[in-house]
């Protein structure tokens, strides 16, 4: 990792707490304990935190303006060093904190020792991936966002697109592409008010709790929350440095939301084969096979399907990290990390991925009409008709119905095909104005109950949220 000697150091991990120690960690140590080949993503909220301490630390008369200003200066250096990719990261520094800090010791000499007062590693890394973890709220809520209004456009041009609605993945009753697509605006909607609840719940800075118990320096905790953009400091000193239930809720929250991803995904595998032949997709999202010259599968939407194990096992990893751990901080704590960043990147990966699949669907509406027809899906609808229209009793209506269908089924045919005569061997009482609710179209259309398919029911909801997007 590290061509040049550590920075600032010796390559000694020790030379920061050398006082007590004299000789350097074994080599195993050092492979156990090491985070910097993860944790230097937290590279910018650690500058960014350090920035508003050491102000602070000058406001307060704690470090001089001098002092502040080289560490200023020595921070934005540091920090074009590390986006330009010419920072060299040493494993004997163990983490980003003393990586930063071992070259501040390089670039401004001994005012970098000034930075760490009234602050320890332990109130830095809450208060870093707080910072990290807000940034992925606000990424995840533009990106469902976005996702939402891919899903509004796609329903708000197939509103009256009929296809079949499913219970047990067997046709149950006609519905429409539209109302199917905002089903799933309806969970992203809930998946970003639980990214937006969340995110007020985290944004308080725990900067300043310092190892654990607070300092005895005159700091001023509300002004680096601030500056931070912290809603206010957390209140207990304790708490702040030893919980990550703010990084938990984020994993949950994505795992929920990857979980509607992946049944979204599943719908697009089976819309896709031959045998439903409901949607495509263009060469974009499909692969081919090595051998089998006819076929295009949905890699894509199978790997949105697969993908939220990754989330889910984070999330149960980081819990299983934090139980039982007695207050405050333990090094356990530095294993949330690569959960964390492994499940931000796969879940943005996921909602960027449907977000374009989505886009780049195209229904086939004669292929769902013909299914929307099969198996008799108008059947409740006979039934209701039957309810409505010879005041019979549901319980009876369901028994006549499951005659006719009966009858339907022996002759091959669909329910509108029977004729007068036919049903009303069954049940004298029918009249010809029941051919008018059997059509998948006039089923869909007469379901006008708040929530349901009907085309004026979809429009309105989509509606609705165009106007909360
Ligand atoms: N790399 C550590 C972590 O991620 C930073 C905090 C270390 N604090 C300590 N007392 N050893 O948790």
């Amino acid at each position: 990792m590290s061509g040049k000697p550590a920075n600032g150091q010796d390559g000694n991990a020790n030379a920061m707490w050398g006082g007590r120690f004299a000789s350097s960690p074994s080599a195993l140590m050092e492979a156990i304990n090491v985070s910097i080949g993860f944790d230097r993503r937290l590279a910018a909220q650690d500058i960014r935190g350090s920035v508003a301490h050491a102000d602070m630390l000058a406001k307060q008369g704690i470090i001089s303006e001098e002092d502040r200003d080289a560490i200023h200066d020595g921070l934005k250096r540091i920090l074009e060093e590390i986006e330009g990719g010419h920072f060299t990261f040493s494993t004997a520094l163990e983490d980003i904190h003393m990586n930063v800090e071992g070259r501040l010791r390089d670039l401004i000499g001994p005012a970098a020792g000034r930075l760490h007062t009234a602050r320890s590693r332990n109130d830095q890394v809450a208060t870093d991936v707080r910072l990290w973890v807000r940034e992925a709220h606000d990424r995840a809520d533009a990106q469902i966002t976005n996702l939402m209004d891919t899903l509004l456009t796609q329903a708000a041009a197939h509103a009256e697109t009929v296809m079949p609605g499913f219970t047990h993945l067997q046709s149950a009753q006609p519905v429409t592409f539209g109302h199917h697509l905002m089903a799933y605006v309806e969970m992203l909607g809930r998946d970003r008010s639980r990214i937006r609840d969340s995110r007020k719940r985290l944004n308080e800075c725990p900067l300043g709790a310092a190892a654990l118990a607070g300092t005895s320096f005159p700091i001023d905790r509300h002004a680096t929350a601030e500056a931070l953009g912290f809603d206010g400091p957390t209140r207990n000193s304790l708490d702040s440095v030893s919980d990550r239930d703010f990084i938990l809720e984020y994993l949950s929250i994505a795992s929920i939301s990857a979980m509607h991803l992946s049944r979204l995904a599943e719908e697009i595998v089976i819309w896709m084969t031959p045998q439903f032949g409901f949607v495509r997709l263009s060469d974009q999202w499909t692969t081919g096979s090595s051998i089998m010259p006819q076929k295009k599968n949905p890699d894509a939407a199978e790997l949105v399907r697969a993908k939220p194990g990754r989330i889910i096992g984070s999330l149960v990893a980081l819990l299983t990290v934090m139980k039982g751990l007695p207050l405050t901080y333990s090094k356990d704590m530095q294993e949330d990390k690569e959960r964390l960043f492994d499940a931000a990147d796969t879940y943005e990966l996921v909602l960027a991925a449907v977000s374009a699949m989505i886009a780049d669907l195209k229904p086939v509406p004669e292929r769902m009409a013909a299914a929307a027809g099969a198996g008799f899906a108008t059947a409740t609808d006979l039934a209701d008709w039957l309810v409505r229209a010879l005041e019979m009793p549901f319980r009876d209506a369901h028994h006549v119905t499951g005659r006719l269908v009966a009858e339907a089924e022996r002759r091959g045919c669909g329910l509108e095909d029977l004729s007068l005569d036919v049903m009303q061997a069954v049940e004298p009482r029918i009249t010809d104005s029941v051919y008018a609710v059997l059509g998948v179209e006039n089923s869909v259309r007469s379901r006008m109950s708040f929530g349901g398919t009907a085309p004026d029911n979809v429009r309105a909801q989509i509606a609705w949220w165009r106007a909360r997007l």
